[in-house]
């Protein structure tokens, strides 16, 4: 099985809603939650309305458990993504990295762009778009929160189906030095 199936799994075992990946974000700005702020910690929360709204967005957490340190991890349908609060507002792209499937939801966020955690790949939260390795992009979908909810909406562009490539951490070499000492 591999990282993506295992991540389906784990995600469809918890109701969907993985939960809340401690992201170690380097923020620019700060002040108000549209800044990036941390939210106040949550009391008692209303259960996430279960109908879709007219237009089709559906509340997949409370605004309250989205901090701008901390990126909110879901799976609706078939597609798990992750959401971001950022100096430009909310983001949602694929949280499975187009290199080798990597959870962006756990990555650092630094200017509105992601580094996933496994291989360094960055991608545009806004976009979608590979930084690192162009044509390399995820699919990113519409977001926004209202009535104290993060509601996820259809998806905006479609992320290349490719796999593989370059590492950009420095493990290869680090393997290769590896095996060359043994
Ligand atoms: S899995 Fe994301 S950079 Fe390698």
């Amino acid at each position: 099985m591999g990282f993506r199936d295992r991540l389906q799994a784990k995600m469809s075992k918890h109701g969907g809603v993985v939960g809340l990946a401690k992201a170690a974000v380097r923020k620019a700005g700060g002040g108000s939650p549209e800044t990036g702020s941390p939210a106040p910690a949550a009391q008692s929360l209303p259960a996430l309305p279960k109908q879709a709204a007219s237009d089709g967005f559906v509340a997949v957490g409370h605004s309250v458990k989205l901090s701008s340190a901390t990126a909110m991890q879901v799976v609706q349908g078939e597609e798990a993504v992750a959401i971001f609060r950022t100096e430009k507002g909310l983001r949602a792209i694929s949280n499975v990295c187009t290199h080798e499937d990597g959870p962006l939801g756990e990555g650092e966020v630094k200017d509105c762009v992601v580094a996933c955690p496994y291989h360094d790949w960055r991608f545009d939260l806004s976009t979608g778009e590979c930084l690192s390795h162009p044509g390399r992009e995820v699919a990113t979908f519409a977001v926004r929160e209202s009535d104290g909810f993060v509601w996820l909406g259809s998806k905006t562009r479609e992320g290349s189906g490719e796999r593989g490539g370059a590492h950009d951490d420095g493990m290869e070499v680090l393997v290769k030095d590896l095996d060359a000492e043994s």
